[in-house]
Order: structure tokens, then C-alpha cells, then sequence
């Protein structure tokens, strides 16, 4: 089992560059599944559930050819079956996208329950269920298989999502782009990734209009066909980066960012005295104060303050003066984090979907356990300000989502090693 290594206390400094967005790739990669022409994706990032997405759609049929570069070509001409149970749907949430993906193809779908980070309480998928059955599927789970199902084809529907889910918005995205006649999503998901796969499937000749705000409208088509495209960057990786910078008291550039997206972070750090300007149109430079101001922060749909960044915001606040609260109007329990930041000393205690954390002077390297992809950068970041040595296991969570963490990294003056991996070149910055 590998864990990294960090030892803490030093400021990071110089300049990285951020990879294509996770959670735009791992809705893309299954959309290729809906034509049967070839489709090419480039900036594509080198993340263990991308690998997983292409190993899925290898065993549905489909080619998936590494053009280089970042760049992939799908060919999904060979799939020729709606089935997908094979043991890596477990290993990754986005895998039920393929419920959406192979019924815009086939009419269609057997997809295995997904799996995904475990926040505590069970993450539901009863809005994807309610959009697809009013698209005309008949939906079964049994055995840990979703099974869906339609006369001929889906048909269009008005669907208003009780919560502006991001898999529920993306699924039945994908179901409605060839369903006979118009969809509506209501109180659907604004977030970067899900305009970015809007964008995509345009690109294969749907036709879909309001992708980023609360109301998306699909004209379904009879078909689509291949189309080439550059998924986004990603949103969370650079806010990653960024809380890395102003957590070590450095002064970071980060290069390939879309600052616009950066905004709802920027914002609240900022109010804790990290300074950060843009420069040019793809690159924010962060720096770090002395001691950070404590501030109170709230993870909300987009464009509110990222869930997928509360924990690193949490790790900010720990070395904040004063006392700050950090709810998650999300998941109410995506704290598993609490417990192995108290092991480094820090004053920090849930209180139902609030945590209450009291600013302390330093924390002190301790032996960590990752409990999930972000928690994990969190953890990581907890470690390269801290006094001493970190090790954190269970790093795998953190390879799902984040290409070449500690490449990127050292190239910032960070002591970080893995325990079984040789030291991977310098990331290119
Ligand atoms: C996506 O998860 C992301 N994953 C998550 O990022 C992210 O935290 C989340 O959106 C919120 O932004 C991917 O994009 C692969 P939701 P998803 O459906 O789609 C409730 C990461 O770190 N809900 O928007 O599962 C749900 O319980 C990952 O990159 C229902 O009630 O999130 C939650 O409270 C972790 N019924 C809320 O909606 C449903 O049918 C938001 O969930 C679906 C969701």
C-alpha cells in the first residue's frame, strides 16, 4: 500500500500547470459511447478514473486509441451490447453515466450500481430514476444491476430536479440528446463540467441550449455522430493548488486555469488575506500571508463555494486566528477528515453539517489515512504546512482525481516522496 511522504514547513513557490477536469472527463468519456462514429479527446487528464472509464468502454466495445498528448480517440462503433457490470463500476461514481449514455444508443441499459467516494450517508440517485422514468424508461435495481428500459425510444420531458444535482443533470443530459422530441431539466446543475459535456455533445450534433444555467432544454436528434473536443480544466485541482499556496505562506502561478470558474474560491480566500490576481487570460498567481484570517464558509451548488473544496478550506481555517465554521449544504457528512487533522493538533469538532474549527499556531506531522479523494488533497495539504513529517495512506482516492500530485509539487520546492513509487520526474510546468 503506498502513502506519500511529506515533510512540512516549507513555503512553495514558482509556478504549475493545471490538468484537464476530472469530473468533465469522466462525463464526456461515456457520451462517445452514444455514436458509433469516433470521437477525439484532448486534455484529457492522467487520473487512475479515467484509466478505469477507458478500461469500462474497452470491455462495452469500444476502441480507445492514446493519440499522445493528453489526446484519446474513442471508437464506439463496436459496441454492440447495453451491458456494463463489469467490477470497475465499482470503483468510480461517474460509471453510471452509462445508465444515460447507452439508453441514448440503445433504448437500453444494464449498468452496475456505481461506487465513488463515501462521504457517510448513502448518495441517492432517485433524481436520475425520476428524470429517466419521465423520459418513458422503466427502471429496475436488482442484484447491484440498474436495469433500464424503453418501448422504442426515450421521449422528452419536463423534469424539475428537487436538488440541483451534477449526476442527475449530466445523466439524463445524455439520455435526452437523441429522445424523441424536447427535454426540460429544471433546477439543473450549473457547474464547469456539466457545460463542458453540453459543449461535447453539441459537438456530436445535439442540440441543447441553457448548459450553466438552472434551466436546460434538449431537442432530442435521431442520432449523433463523432465530434472532437478539449475538456475543461480542472476547477478543483487548480483550487487545490491554490489553498496549498496560501496554507504554505508561498507564492504560487498557476497556469491553464479559466478564472471565471475560479471565482467562488478566489472570493473566500481572499477574505482569509491570501492575495490573488490574474495574469493574462489563463493564470492566477496566489500568495500566501503570514497567518491567515479566520471566515466562516459554505459549500453550496455552483457557483457557490465547491463542496469538492471544503475540506482543503477546512485545513486553512486551522492555522486561521479565531474560531470559523465550515458547512457543507452538500453532504452533510463529508467530514472524514476531522479525525486525522486533530492527530496534527488541530481544534476542530462537527456539529451536524457545520464544522467548528478553532484557529491553532502550527500543526505537527502525524501518520494519516485518506479517506477520500479530498480529503486527501486536504490531508496533503495539511502536511506541507506542517511542523515535520506527514505520512498519509490510501493515496490511492487522492490518484483518482489529481494527475501527478507530487510532480507538480516538488516542482514547487515541496519535500514530498512516495513510499513505493520512484520519484517521478519533475511535472512539466
Ligand atoms: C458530483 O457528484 C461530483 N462527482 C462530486 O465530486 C461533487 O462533490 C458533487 O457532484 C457536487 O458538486 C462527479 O462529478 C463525478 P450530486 P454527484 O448529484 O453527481 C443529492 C469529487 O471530489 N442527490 O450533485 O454524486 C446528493 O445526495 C467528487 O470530484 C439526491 O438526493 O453529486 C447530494 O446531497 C466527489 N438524489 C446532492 O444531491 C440524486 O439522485 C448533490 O449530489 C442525486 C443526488
Amino acid at each position: 500500500m503506498s502513502k506519500y511522504i511529506i515533510r512540512g514547513g516549507k513555503p512553495l513557490h514558482g509556478s504549475v500547470s493545471i490538468s484537464g477536469a476530472k469530473n468533465a472527463a469522466v462525463a464526456i468519456i461515456p457520451a462517445a459511447v452514444i455514436t458509433d462514429g469516433i470521437c477525439r479527446v484532448e486534455n484529457v487528464p492522467d487520473i487512475a478514473d479515467v484509466a478505469v472509464y477507458f478500461n469500462i468502454l474497452r470491455r462495452l466495445g469500444a476502441e480507445v486509441r492514446d493519440a499522445g498528448g493528453g489526446a484519446f480517440e474513442i471508437n464506439s462503433a463496436g459496441v454492440a451490447s447495453p451491458v456494463a457490470t463489469s467490477g470497475d463500476m465499482q470503483k468510480l461514481r461517474a460509471s453510471y453515466y452509462l445508465i444515460g449514455a447507452l439508453l441514448a444508443r440503445f433504448g437500453r441499459a444494464d449498468v452496475a450500481m456505481p461506487g465513488g467516494c463515501n462521504f457517510g450517508a448513502p448518495r441517492q440517485i432517485d433524481l436520475h430514476i425520476k428524470g429517466l422514468s419521465a423520459m418513458g424508461a422503466s427502471i429496475s435495481v436488482k442484484n447491484g444491476v440498474i436495469t433500464a428500459t424503453t418501448e422504442d425510444r426515450l421521449h422528452g420531458a419536463y423534469v424539475f430536479l428537487d436538488a440541483p444535482s451534477v449526476g442527475a443533470t449530466i445523466n439524463i443530459m445524455l439520455a435526452a440528446s437523441t429522445a424523441s422530441g424536447t427535454t426540460v431539466i429544471e433546477n439543473a446543475a450549473r457547474e464547469p463540467h456539466v457545460v463542458d459535456l453540453a459543449t461535447f455533445l453539441s459537438l456530436m450534433g445535439a442540440e441543447i441550449y441553457g448548459a450553466g444555467t438552472n434551466t436546460i432544454r434538449i431537442h432530442g436528434k435521431d442520432r449523433l455522430h463523432g465530434g472532437a473536443h478539449s475538456i475543461i480544466t480542472d476547477q478543483l485541482e487548480a483550487g487545490s493548488f491554490m489553498a496549498a499556496a496560501a496554507a504554505t505562506g508561498g507564492r504560487v502561478e498557476i497556469n491553464n486555469v479559466i478564472p471565471k470558474h475560479l471565482e467562488c474560491i478566489s472570493g473566500k480566500l481572499c477574505e482569509m488575506g491570501v492575495s490573488i490576481h490574474e495574469t493574462g487570460d489563463s493564470s492566477v498567481v496566489v500568495e500566501g500571508p503570514g497567518r491567515l484570517r479566520c471566515v466562516d464558509v459554505t459549500a453550496a451548488p455552483y457557483p457557490g463555494f465547491p463542496t469538492d473544496m471544503q475540506p482543503q478550506a477546512a485545513v486553512l481555517l486551522c492555522l486561521a486566528d479565531g474560531t470559523s465554521a465550515v458547512t457543507d449544504n452538500i453532504f452533510d457528512t463529508r467530514f472524514k477528515y476531522i479525525d486525522e487533522l486533530a492527530k496534527m493538533g488541530a481544534s476542530i469538532k462537527a456539529a451536524g453539517r457545520t464544522v467548528i474549527i478553532k484557529g491553532v499556531p502550527a500543526l505537527t506531522g502525524a501518520p494519516l489515512k485518506a479517506g477520500d479523494l479530498r480529503a486527501g488533497a486536504a490531508l496533503v495539504i495539511a502536511g506541507l504546512c506542517a511542523r515535520g513529517t506527514t505520512e498519509i495512506e490510501g493515496v490511492r482516492y487522492i490518484e483518482r482525481g489529481y494527475e501527478n500530485m507530487l510532480g507538480k509539487l516538488r516542482s514547487l520546492g515541496a519535500d514530498v516522496t512516495s513510499s513505493d513509487a520512484p520519484a517521478r520526474e519533475t511535472a512539466a510546468v
